[in-house]
């Protein structure tokens, strides 16, 4: 797909539902008792595959395109699968599901595309293991394809080595059927979605600093359930509105929970001219109306806990940075190597093509900002988050982009581009 550059980007757009929060609404919703009602959920094809796996499971989901409704069986309603449980290119699916499947009394296989099958599971196979749970790689790689077989568990305390929410999920998830208490470490909060919404559903959740534990569960109660606006969708209008001339942009229902809004933060430490309205903060997920306003930006440095808040934004800010004054610092993001590309090599490959200076490091990139950004081929290694992060660069490069493999924006915003089009002014 082909971009050009444009003049500014200018209006009102609506960013579909939040990703994390769909996925975990489905699996709460299949085992949950009665009809779940979820709104805004977000019709990419990360959470589609989750409704395929719950739907082989046994689960009747009704997807209308509007509204979604998981016709919950209860925590012990799911069915031994008749086939291999597809999840496709989402990380969030399979390390979430293997913690309820770990607690099934059957059988379960669990793949998904080339991507998913060189994703490192290791990282849950060993806490779910301590469980009790009895996983196996079939490779024998630490990937896809996992063969799961339901035990018994127990509850265990895991100090994580990772600040990973589908990590901690994937244990408080198993914790629902151990015996005990199930309780998780982590070196930094991470994303808190499913706290919140276990909390929703009926179960009681202890927090204290970056430990989260529960108890051996009774029923979950199905919930009407109403998704935010992805802020990591968002992510790529704050960035382009940021930096491209005489723009004004007001992005409506965007989730601002602070355990993901770190971008927000550090957009304020670079200089934007970024407000919020209509914001809503009463139970579960907080929402605002962004506005966001063409700013002069300057370098930050980018490290520690804020990295676990905005780990999906780290490539759009590399964008950002290079519009930036100055010198921008991304460290302790090592975790990037391992999402759907690697997104360190990827980002530092790419916009060095483009013109820009940026040089990778062990756990993440340092840019210098300043430097004109010209047209090129972008290979997107079918990561959504970089097609999307380039589709911004070419905004405000010379010439043509060319992004192969763009469609993959399917996977978190199937209408990307007819909303970056309806903003873009030339
Ligand atoms: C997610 C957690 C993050 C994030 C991913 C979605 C989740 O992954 O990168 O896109 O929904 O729990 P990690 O937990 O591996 O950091």
């Amino acid at each position: 797909m082909e971009f050009q550059s444009i003049q500014s980007l200018n209006g009102e757009v609506q960013i579909p539902g939040d990703k994390s929060i769909s996925h975990r609404a489905v699996m709460f919703g299949s085992l949950a008792l009665g009809t779940t009602e979820i709104h805004n959920f977000l019709q990419g094809a990360d959470c589609l595959s989750t409704i395929g796996c719950f739907k082989e499971m046994g689960i009747e989901v009704e997807n209308t395109g509007s509204v979604v409704r998981v016709h919950g069986k209860g925590l012990h309603g799911l069915s031994a699968p008749t086939s291999t449980l597809d999840v496709g290119n989402s990380g969030t699916t399979t390390r979430l599901i293997s913690g309820i499947l770990s607690a099934q009394p059957f059988e379960s296989v669990v793949n998904g595309d080339e991507s998913i099958q060189k994703r490192p599971m290791d990282r849950i196979i060993h806490p779910l293991s301590m469980m009790g749970a009895s996983i196996t790689s079939k490779h024998n790689n630490g990937c896809c394809p996992l063969s799961i077989k339901g035990q018994p568990l127990k509850g265990i305390h895991y100090d994580s080595p990772v600040a990973s929410a589908q990590v901690k999920s994937a244990i408080l998830l198993a914790g629902l059927y151990a015996e005990g208490t199930t309780s998780v470490t982590e070196p930094y909060v991470s994303r808190n979605h499913t706290e919140l919404m276990l909390e929703e559903f009926g179960v009681p959740i202890t927090v204290s600093g970056t430990t989260v534990s529960l108890s051996t569960a009774t029923e979950l109660q199905s919930q009407k359930i109403m998704v935010p606006g992805d802020i990591s969708s968002a992510a790529y209008f704050i960035a382009g509105g940021l930096i491209t001339p005489n723009s004004c942009i007001r992005i409506k229902n965007v989730g601002i929970n602070p355990t993901r809004a770190g971008i927000l933060d550090v957009c304020v430490a670079m200089g934007a001219d970024i407000t919020m309205e209509n914001v809503k903060t009463g139970t579960g997920e907080p929402v605002a109306d962004l506005i966001v306003k063409t700013s002069s930006l300057h370098g930050v440095v980018i490290s520690g806990e804020i990295i676990p808040r905005l780990i999906d934004e780290i490539p759009i800010i590399a964008v950002m940075a290079c519009f930036a004054n100055g010198e921008t610092i991304i460290k302790d993001a090592q975790e990037l190597k391992i999402k759907e590309s690697n997104r360190i090599d990827v980002m530092v490959k790419n916009l060095s093509a483009m013109g820009a200076d940026i040089v990778g490091t062990e756990d993440g990139m340092i840019i210098r900002g300043g430097l004109p950004l010209h047209g090129t081929t972008i290979d997107s290694k079918l990561d959504h988050r970089i097609a999307m992060s380039f589709a911004i660069a070419s905004l405000l490069a010379e010439g043509t982009t060319t992004i192969e493999g763009a469609e993959c924006v399917n996977i978190s915003y199937p209408n990307f581009y007819r909303d970056l089009k309806k903003l873009s002014q030339r």
